[in-house]
């Protein structure tokens, strides 16, 4: 295996303005994950996911200026890190093509978004499709080719993206498949439930849905009068208050080092009036977020220096990663030169054309007949016994033509091989099949 750094991608999306919340939960702990050694971090900006949403020009400029400097702002390093615009690497839709033609359309039919806008369609009795855009169902593949591009190895996601991502791995199995070598390594999503989910004004999680939000680099006055409006109970100073539950206990604790915690935490037990407590809240909040706010404005003041950064880092990833990709991922599919022969790339390891998956049909000892689906050594697929080797025949004919689900088929997985590797195997021999039929 190489020896190449691990390469960890976020994607940002660029909506809305952030918040503490957004900060708290997202971009600090993105930004200590880019310090990481041994690792190679590529941060950008989901340019070309936002216009699925949002179609106002100039609000998608600005914001994409905001998170950008929101970004930069935090410490994000463009010398240290990669730190890109999705729509500068114009690879990336490329790529989205290439995939396109090996995503499953029924795979995409089952993502989460797609089926809500869909259930929500028939709650209101319209048509399943109402208002649904292609780009809306084909964000997956646009999300897949983001992190196949430069082959990362781990992605961090909330929970949401987790299908996201086991969808970019089925697309990258099926390209490989169908293009014989592992031209992509297959990511792996990383969740961590330890990032804290900060409560808003009202005590309910920070959300711009709720309209509960602290916005991060407000003007200090703001900032003060925004902590000063956190929900609180109506104890009086001398009274014993509780942190259990308290939003304004829970804000501070995500600024304030663990001993300061403590002290708060002492402080509420001792009774300390809501007024003080918001005062001290407000002084950690804004130790952090100052000379963030400060940089903040300084870089939104030159948004040319900004557009130059963003430029520089996708230029550099065209040319070091997405450009020579490209290229052989158009010769791999066939998109060749048509004065030069016809061969698999002569870089190709010796393995990439070892045997395709194939069915073997057999009968064991007990009389009854069976098939398996292998791999070369590797079993992928087991089937049931069937009583007639006509039996076995016409299920191996059917899935290999696609009339019958994988998951209908009498059959099970292979040990440690999982459905989306069959899937990817059988769809390789239906392809094959095709091949033959059209020659
Ligand atoms: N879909 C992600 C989100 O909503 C944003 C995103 C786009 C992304 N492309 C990505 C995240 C690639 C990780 C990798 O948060």
């Amino acid at each position: 295996m190489s020896q190449r750094p691990q390469r960890v991608l976020t994607g940002i999306t660029t909506s809305g303005t952030p918040h503490l919340g957004n900060y708290v939960g997202a971009v600090r702990p993105a930004i200590t994950a880019s310090r990481a050694p041994n690792t190679e971090s590529f941060y950008f900006l989901a340019d070309l996911h936002s216009l699925i949403k949002a179609q106002d020009p100039a609000r998608t400029q600005r914001s994409t200026l905001e998170i950008a400097a929101t970004w930069l702002a935090a410490g994000l390093d463009p010398e240290k890190v990669w730190f890109y615009r999705q729509s500068d690497v114009p690879e990336t839709t490329e790529l989205m093509w290439l995939l396109t033609c090996v995503a499953g359309k029924g795979i995409l039919n089952r993502a989460h978004a797609y089926k809500a806008a869909v259930d929500r369609n028939r709650a209101d009795g319209e048509d399943d499709d109402a208002a649904v855009t292609a780009g809306l169902f084909m964000y997956p593949v646009l999300m897949a080719a983001d992190i196949l591009i430069f082959n990362a190895d781990r992605v961090p996601v909330g929970r949401d993206q987790i299908q996201h991502i086991e969808m970019a791995r089925d697309f990258a199995q099926r390209f490989n498949h169908v293009y014989g070598r592992d031209w992509f390594t297959l990511p792996e999503a990383v969740v961590d439930d330890n990032v804290a989910t900060l409560p808003g004004l009202d005590g309910r999680k920070m959300s711009k849905s709720y309209d509960n939000t602290i916005p991060l680099f407000v003007p200090q006055a703001q900032l003060k009068k925004l902590v000063f409006s956190i929900l609180t109970d109506s104890k009086m100073p001398g009274e014993a208050k509780s942190t259990d539950g308290s939003a304004l206990f829970q804000i501070y604790q995500a600024f304030a080092t663990p001993d300061e915690t403590a002290g708060f935490a002492a402080a509420f037990a001792d009774g300390i009036g809501w007024g003080d407590a918001k005062q001290q809240l407000f002084d950690v909040v804004e130790r952090e977020i100052a000379p963030m706010r400060e940089r903040y404005e300084d870089l939104i003041a030159k948004p040319g220096d900004i557009e130059d950064i963003l430029r520089d880092g996708g230029q550099r990833l065209r040319e070091r990663y997405a450009i020579p990709l490209l290229r052989e991922l158009r010769d791999a599919v066939g998109l060749r030169n048509l004065g030069s022969a016809a061969s698999i790339p002569s870089d190709a390891p010796a393995s990439a054309r070892a045997a395709p998956p194939a069915f073997k049909q057999y009968r064991e000892a007990d009389g009854r007949f069976y098939f398996k689906l292998v791999d070369g050594e590797r079993v992928l697929l087991q089937s049931a016994a069937f009583d007639a080797p006509r039996d076995a025949g016409q299920t191996i004919a059917r899935l290999r033509r696609g009339e019958l689900a994988l998951a209908d088929a009498p059959a099970t997985l292979g040990d440690g091989v999982d459905a989306a590797t069959v899937q990817a195997a059988l769809d390789a021999l239906a392809a094959a099949d095709a091949e033959k039929a059209a020659s």
